[in-house]
């Protein structure tokens, strides 16, 4: 490519002779950037295909040069631009090159390098760079293992990882311009959080859908992309339809117990397939699964795991529909609320718990060696019944780990219940969603 070639294509991408557009900050992903930065490591982005990476990164881009960076000291190249052709460590070079003559930055510049996964041999390159300490670097991929591949030791412990995910609940009212300043504000908009939550289970959390009114369309778009680019395309599926069944199911089961073996016999592909392509989706961030609880790691492993969808919006559009599950969703943002929360303090794990007798507690979770709390998801507990037999379970499992509190998530009840020296809490979802705890 000549050089004019590469300086317009990079113009289109960067802040030198014109603003981007940076949407709503993300204050919280944009602040742990900003801290990784500082530390000098290679800071590696990763997330789903549209939580928000490229805009992130470009946000960020934007608060250095607020305060104080020059914008030819930074250089933002994306991947996925269809004008570059054969993406490999020469073009690179070749990109970085034509940037120093271009504007022989003063400082050591801050390169982001967005979609890096579609560069061959991109690890080289990058710690070369960064050994000769002549750039910052910031890269991001769509995939979970983006370092794990064999050339990827290369950059064993120069680097530092962030993961974005679509909106919290607490982001999502930010989208949706709702500000709470304290907890009399919350008591006050109660209504108008509401009525948010409900939306925000049914049509999920990417920004871009929050955003806009074609939600439908959008969601069904992002999962075509998801199953077609980074799963089909980049693990050269050679059954696609075997693939794409699968994600459907588990679209379809989300907060159900699934066996790789009962999958096996109702979708004819082999459970090693399935346990293949269920480790794909993992990494692509699509689905999780949750392990049963459990002293034994082999027990841990063997049992039915829990599936759980990136975005319940995807769930609604293409796996059922809301109204006939909307406790089903609800359980799905609850694990995606805790699984943030594990980000933030590693030592926490959660599980599913389940006894013999099929009595069942929705989370555990486990902080270090100890089980600190208990949370069962119970939509309807006007439902004597229903709720009944959540509280039983409940107790079983506080007496099986020893604790005096359990938490029960409602859609909307709060209630304080003692049943002989232990104490059950009801607390509605969205203002559990919103506690600090
Ligand atoms: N912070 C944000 N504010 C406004 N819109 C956003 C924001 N983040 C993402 N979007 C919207 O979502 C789309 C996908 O985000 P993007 O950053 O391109 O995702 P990724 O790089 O992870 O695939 C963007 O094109 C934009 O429309
Ligand atoms: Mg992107």
């Amino acid at each position: 490519m000549n050089k004019n070639e590469v300086i317009k294509i990079l113009a289109d991408w960067n802040f030198w002779d014109k603003d981007l557009e940076t949407g709503i900050d993300r204050d919280s992903y944009i602040n742990r950037l900003i801290n990784l930065l500082a530390t000098e490591f290679i800071v590696v982005i990763t997330g789903a295909r549209r939580s928000g990476k490229s805009f992130l990164m470009r946000q960020v881009a934007k608060r250095l040069i607020n305060s104080g960076v020059h914008k030819n000291e930074i250089l933002i190249i994306n991947f996925e631009d269809p004008r570059f052709t054969k993406l490999d460590t020469k073009l690179l070079q070749e990109i970085y090159e034509v940037y120093l003559e271009f504007f022989n930055p003063k400082r050591k510049p801050y390169i982001f390098l967005d979609e890096i996964q579609e560069v061959e041999a991109w690890e080289k390159w990058v710690r070369t760079t960064r050994e000769l300490q002549k750039a910052h670097i910031i890269i991001s991929g769509s995939n979970a293992k983006l370092l794990s591949r064999e050339l990827s030791s290369l950059l064993t412990g120069m680097h530092l990882d962030l993961t974005v995910y679509p909106l919290s609940f607490e982001e999502y009212l930010f989208f949706n311009n709702l500000r709470l300043k304290d907890n009399l504000d919350l008591i006050n908009k109660q209504t108008e959080i509401k009525g948010l939550l409900r939306k925000y289970i049914e049509f999920g959390s990417f920004p871009e859908v929050v955003l806009r009114e074609e939600k439908k369309d959008i969601l069904l778009r992002y999962y075509e992309d998801i199953l077609n680019k980074d799963l089909i395309k980049r693990f050269r599926i050679r059954k696609p339809d075997a693939l794409k069944n699968l994600a459907k199911y588990y679209l379809t089961n989300i907060s159900n117990l699934v066996t790789f073996n009962s999958i096996e016999r109702y979708l004819d592909i082999s459970a090693d397939t399935i346990e293949k392509f269920s480790t794909y989706f993992e990494d692509a961030y699509i689905f999780s699964f949750l392990k049963r609880f459990s002293f034994k790691i082999k027990e841990q492993d063997k049992s039915p795991k829990k599936v759980y969808c990136l975005d319940t919006g995807l769930a609604n559009t293409i796996g059922f529909r809301f109204s006939e599950n909307s406790g089903k969703s609800m359980e799905n943002i609850v694990f995606l609320k805790l699984r943030g929360e594990m980000l933030k303090s590693p030592q926490l794990k959660i599980f599913y718990w389940k006894d013999q007798h099929h009595r069942e507690v929705d989370f555990v979770l486990k902080e270090g060696l100890k089980v600190e709390q208990l949370i069962q998801v119970c939509w309807n507990a006007s439902d004597e019944k229903a709720k009944n037999r959540e509280i039983r379970a409940l107790i079983k499992a506080m007496n099986e780990f020893g604790l005096n509190e359990g938490l029960v998530i409602t859609e909307d009840y709060t209630f304080e219940e003692k049943v002989d020296d232990k104490t059950i809490k009801f607390l509605p979802l969205w203002q559990w969603l919103l506690s600090n705890e």
